[in-house]
């Protein structure tokens, strides 16, 4: 029977690069025998616009319904000034939340094409090879109580909830330890445990964790070391756990050390493996509607669905590897353009990936 993907092309450049994505999905379809049937659905600004809701209760039940879920991005500046309830950036925590999608795997690997393309020096990125494994559905992100209240000096004061159950820091702990037993068996939990109460006790429940993992180097670094270390020696990481907050930024941190963040996928996965897939940038307002932002992203969040979901291990490889060469052949978004190579335009990468497919045996 075939499968069925929710598509869910968002805001922004969110259906410019979801359709670059799709031509590749088509390739595999026409060329290569995969059975799947795709499904269009509204979420975020797109959403609200045409039915007053971030998040359509017709889209939770496509994506339930759905084996997987591809979705581009959410947000814009159209959008700010409406109430936190119904923002786009609602619509999709809703469906992280919904969907309980609390393992986010955040890979982020330097194409050796894009040495140049980083903007730090070729021997602090070139191998790089990281896994960031981000908690999806919980700490600051859900935690209550939360709003803007008026305090008893009568000003307004804003607060947010860190908190973690011991369980809902086990279950991403054992992903990550499950992750880092496929990879190199290294794994750094970052946390800000000389500080905060909660993270003391995700710092806890690694270690209690780690006693079911002997073979795995465990090791934990405080957050703002972590960003520093990033920065200044990336490759010392190979797996790396973090909480919902911590792990959206140094993911983003981390993108940059692969060229662009227009290079980092995303899965985000419930506990039997069902997944939504997406690029880790947002909409990207600023390029928008101008035909230039980079679908590499993107076209690797469905490599990494046909990889996680459907355990599709030779298409999930044809597609990096038609990413791999279309950057060989010099094609480059202007993101990670550098001199000497050809400036090429979001619908161009995606025609390169696509013919690279193709190319292919
Ligand atoms: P952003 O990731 O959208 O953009 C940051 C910068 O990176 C911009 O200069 C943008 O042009 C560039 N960029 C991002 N993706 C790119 C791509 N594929 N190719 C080339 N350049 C790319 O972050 P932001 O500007 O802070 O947020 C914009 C909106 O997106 C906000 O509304 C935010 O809430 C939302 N957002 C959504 C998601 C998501 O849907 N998963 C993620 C992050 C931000
Ligand atoms: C991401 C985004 C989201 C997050 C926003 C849009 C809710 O930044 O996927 O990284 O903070 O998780
Ligand atoms: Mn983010």
């Amino acid at each position: 029977m075939s499968k069925k993907i929710a598509v869910l092309p968002g805001d922004g450049i969110g259906p410019e690069i979801v359709a670059e994505a799709l031509k590749v999905l088509d390739c595999l379809r026409s060329d290569f025998g995969v059975d799947v049937e795709i499904e269009h659905a509204l979420i975020g600004g797109a959403a609200y616009d045409a039915t007053g809701t971030p998040f359509p209760e017709e889209t939770l039940k496509l994506c339930r319904q759905a084996d997987a879920v591809l979705l581009g991005a959410v947000g814009g500046p159209k959008w700010e000034p409406l109430d936190y309830s119904v923002r786009p950036e609602r619509g999709l925590l809703g469906l992280r939340a919904e969907l309980e999608l609390f393992a986010n795997l955040r890979p982020a690997i330097l194409y050796p094409q894009l040495v140049d393309a980083s903007t730090l020096k070729a021997d602090v990125v070139s191998g790089l090879d990281i896994m960031i494994i981000r908690e999806l559905t919980g700490g600051i992100y859900f935690g209550k109580p939360r709003g803007v209240r008026t305090n008893d000096a009568g000003e307004r004061e804003g607060y947010n909830t860190l908190v973690y159950s011991e369980s809902e820091i086990r279950r991403i702990a054992k992903v990550a330890f499950d992750v880092a037993m496929k990879r190199n068996k290294r794994l750094c939990s970052i946390d800000k445990a000389n500080v905060l109460e909660c993270t003391e006790l995700w710092r806890q429940v690694v270690v209690e964790t780690h006693k079911d993992y002997p073979e795995v180097e465990l090791s934990h670094m405080y957050v703002d070391n972590a960003a520093m270390q990033l920065v200044r020696n990336p490759k010392q990481f190979d797996v790396m756990l973090t909480d919902n907050m911590f792990g959206d930024i140094l993911s983003d941190c981390a993108a940059m050390l692969t060229g662009s963040i227009g290079m980092l996928p995303s899965a985000s996965m419930d506990k039997n493996g069902k997944g939504m897939y997406e690029p880790i940038h947002g909409s990207a307002p600023d390029i928008a509607g101008k035909g230039i932002a980079n679908p590499i992203a993107t076209i690797l969040s469905l490599g990494m669905m046909l990889r996680y979901t459907f355990n599709d291990t030779v298409n999930a490889d044809r597609i990096e590897k038609a990413v791999a060469q279309a950057l060989e052949e010099d094609h480059r978004t202007a993101d990670i353009y550098s001199e000497h190579t050809i400036k090429c335009s979001t619908v161009d990468m995606g025609n390169a990936i696509v013919g690279a497919m193709r190319g292919q045996e």
